[in-house]
């Protein structure tokens, strides 16, 4: 079916389209910025990630993460989980502790130290609220990470 006739059974008339064009982009989005403090990636999170390559071999051993977009990627003795990198406190990046299957803050200053769980529920504080959490999905060597 092509595009044309894939709109029309849905009842969108090409003008739609061509002023819509949300409607018909699926890429993966790129260059999503890291936020600024304490909040969630801006923009549509969507992107894959090829294990096979160096870049992204942390992930192909549990107990391993890397950072990518804003977004944390664990790969945790029960599969992968994605989640905010930036705490909710005032934006420092978390960590992996894969020996307490937890995510920390960076930033172990007096006032900061929060602790999450691999669901980015705050654990400890002064954290505010959870760290926002994203899908994974494998397939072959590709990880792709979404809202
Ligand atoms: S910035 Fe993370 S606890 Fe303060």
């Amino acid at each position: 079916m092509k595009r044309k006739e894939f709109f029309t059974t849905l009842g969108i008339s090409a003008s739609t389209v061509m002023f819509a064009p949300f409607l018909v982009s699926c890429s993966k989005s790129s260059g999503v910025a890291d936020p600024g403090t304490g909040g969630t990636p801006s923009g549509t999170v969507d992107f894959t990630l090829d294990l096979s390559v160096a870049a992204n071999s942390a992930l192909t051993a549990v107990g391993g993460y890397l950072v990518n977009s804003g977004v944390i990627i664990a790969y945790t003795s029960s599969g992968y989980v994605a989640l905010a990198s930036a705490c909710t406190h005032q934006g420092s990046q978390v960590v992996y502790d894969s020996a307490n299957n937890r995510f920390n803050c960076s930033n172990t200053g007096s006032g900061h130290g929060s602790q999450y769980s691999v669901a980015g529920a705050v654990t400890a504080g002064p954290a505010p609220k959870a760290l926002k959490v994203y899908n994974t999905q494998l397939t072959g060597t590709k990880l792709r990470v979404f809202a």
